[in-house]
């Protein structure tokens, strides 16, 4: 047994939610990570002796839980070969590709599963070993599907949830998997199962039918023990209110002048940011800009590109095969259409912390999500929640999960380079009193909907699923779970 005290809410993540960093007095420490997920979870954690198990993000590390800035964290240990096997294989190399519409083709290995199983066996004796009586516990996205039924099967007294960030795809394509069976069955151990969309529950319920041969209905599936299981939408959003701050601080302000003269001063900046992720269309979309520039149709005087690449799963070859044609790409935009001191494109690979990603939304005029699949996009949202003149236009590939609710966003199908070539100009040419239109309706949606209320509706909701549990998770002082973020 740990001496870790057991918790009433366990958070079960791949990453825990801080990054290692180094201290003013040069020694190692911990910096809680940007995400929204843990600025979301953090209050309900606080109410109800929270504990979040994750991995550490590098191989071998063998550390003992430990409380950072009053939240208790359980590293979970990774060797180098399940890294590999279980991180870059089977969960970047397997499903990543296969949940988001093949974009990618999806490698099948029997020692990448075997890999995957042994992992999430072992982040579930977790939470076996710290999840009080009666406890929830909410397991985070696709690398650990199998935990819900692992939980299950030792601790049937704890009330589980499950959440996917990515999209769950079509019955057909998911029926390629070899272990589509053991997926299924492993989500099945969750009494809630949330999905970013509505048509990624509908997939999931229709495959458990046909797969599993379970009864449904609705959203609901019947196991012959008498167990009900809800599989249902709950769309995640961001801090709204901690970008608005960010946004309107003087520091930001004066950083995002500051932009815009490093590369100009040009009448309009175009702006993408981006995991560099084969799924987010980046070539296309700076294909798409590049042709526009040799058409004499954007002026590089006039406009620039700004393109922020972050460094991402850099080990799967996939990710380097992509970082190398977009280095070629911007090499030659630049070199064939640019001037001296005037590229078209600003290309940044790296990643940047929340006040500089704030500095370049409040920059930009144009702001270009165009993925090819996408579970939600949260830097739409961001974008959304830093115009706080409700000027800047958003241009939005219809295959991201954002495009259901910023309806008023300029939408473009992200395979058409015409189509995203005319929806960039026309955001570059649109009026103020459209731009401004638009942007309102897109920011009471961003205001309205954060991600405090997408993890409250979700915790709620857990409480609604008919069982035998008897201890739900305690609301905040404020009396909703996200109140007092
Ligand atoms: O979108 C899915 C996701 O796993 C996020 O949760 C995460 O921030 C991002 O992809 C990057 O993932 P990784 O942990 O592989 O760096």
């Amino acid at each position: 047994m740990t001496s870790t005290p057991t918790a009433d809410l366990v958070i079960i993540a791949n990453r825990l939610p801080v990054d290692r960093t180094q201290l003013p007095d040069g020694t190692d420490g911990w910096r809680r990570s940007p995400g929204g997920l843990v600025t979301a979870l953090e209050p309900v954690m606080r109410a109800n002796d929270g504990a979040w198990i994750g991995w550490p993000g590098a191989a071998d590390d063998d550390l003992e839980p430990f409380v950072e800035d009053g939240l208790q964290l359980v590293p979970v240990h990774l060797t180098a070969d399940e890294v590999e096997e279980f991180y870059e294989g089977f969960s970047n190399g397997t499903l990543w590709p296969l949940y988001h519409d093949l974009v990618a083709k999806p490698e099948f290995h029997r020692e990448w599963w075997d890999a995957y199983v042994t992992v999430n066996q072992r982040f579930a004796d977790k939470a076996v070993e710290i999840a009080a009586p009666g406890a929830t516990v909410w397991v985070q996205d696709y690398q650990l599907q199998l935990v819900p039924q692992m939980l299950r099967d030792q601790r049937p007294d704890l009330r589980i949830g499950f959440y996917l960030h990515i999209p769950f795809p079509p019955v057909e394509l998911f029926s390629q998997l070899p272990w589509r069976r053991q997926i299924l069955e492993g989500l099945l151990g969750a009494d809630l199962i949330g999905f970013q969309l509505p048509g990624g529950a509908g997939n999931f319920v229709r495959l458990v039918r046909k797969r599993v041969g379970h009864k449904t209905h609705r959203d609901t599936i019947y196991l012959p023990n008498g167990r009900q299981v809800r599989a249902a939408a709950f769309p995640i959003s961001i801090d709204t209110a901690g970008f608005e701050e960010l946004a309107r601080s003087e520091a930001v302000e004066q950083r995002a002048k500051e932009i815009r003269e490093a590369v100009g001063s040009p009448r309009k900046i175009f702006l993408g940011i981006d995991r560099l992720d084969y799924t987010k269309g980046i070539y296309a979309r700076l294909r798409a800009y590049g042709e526009l520039v040799e058409e004499g149709r954007l002026d590089p005087a006039d406009a620039v590109f700004i393109q922020v690449a972050t460094p991402s799963r850099e080990r799967v070859e996939q990710y380097r095969i992509l970082r190398d044609e977009i280095d070629r790409l911007v090499g030659h935009i630049n070199g064939d259409l640019g001037r001296i001191g005037v590229p078209p494109i600003s290309y940044l690979h790296a990643s940047y912390p929340r006040e500089e990603m704030a500095a370049f939304y409040r920059a930009a005029d144009i702001m270009v999500v165009t993925p090819f699949r996408d579970g939600m996009n949260l830097v739409a949202k961001e974008y959304v929640a830093c115009r706080l003149e409700d000027d800047g236009a958003l241009v939005l590939s219809e295959f991201a999960g954002a495009a259901d609710e910023l309806r008023q966003a300029w939408l473009v199908n992200p395979y058409d380079i015409n189509g995203m070539k005319s929806a960039l100009m026309d955001a570059f040419h649109a009026d103020d009193r459209d731009t401004r239109r638009r942007m309102r309706a897109l920011r009471k949606t961003v205001v309205e909907k954060d991600v405090a209320r997408w993890a409250a509706s979700f915790l709620e909701a857990m409480d609604e699923v008919p069982d035998h549990h008897d201890k739900s998770v305690r609301p905040t002082a404020e009396g909703d779970p996200g109140a007092n973020r």
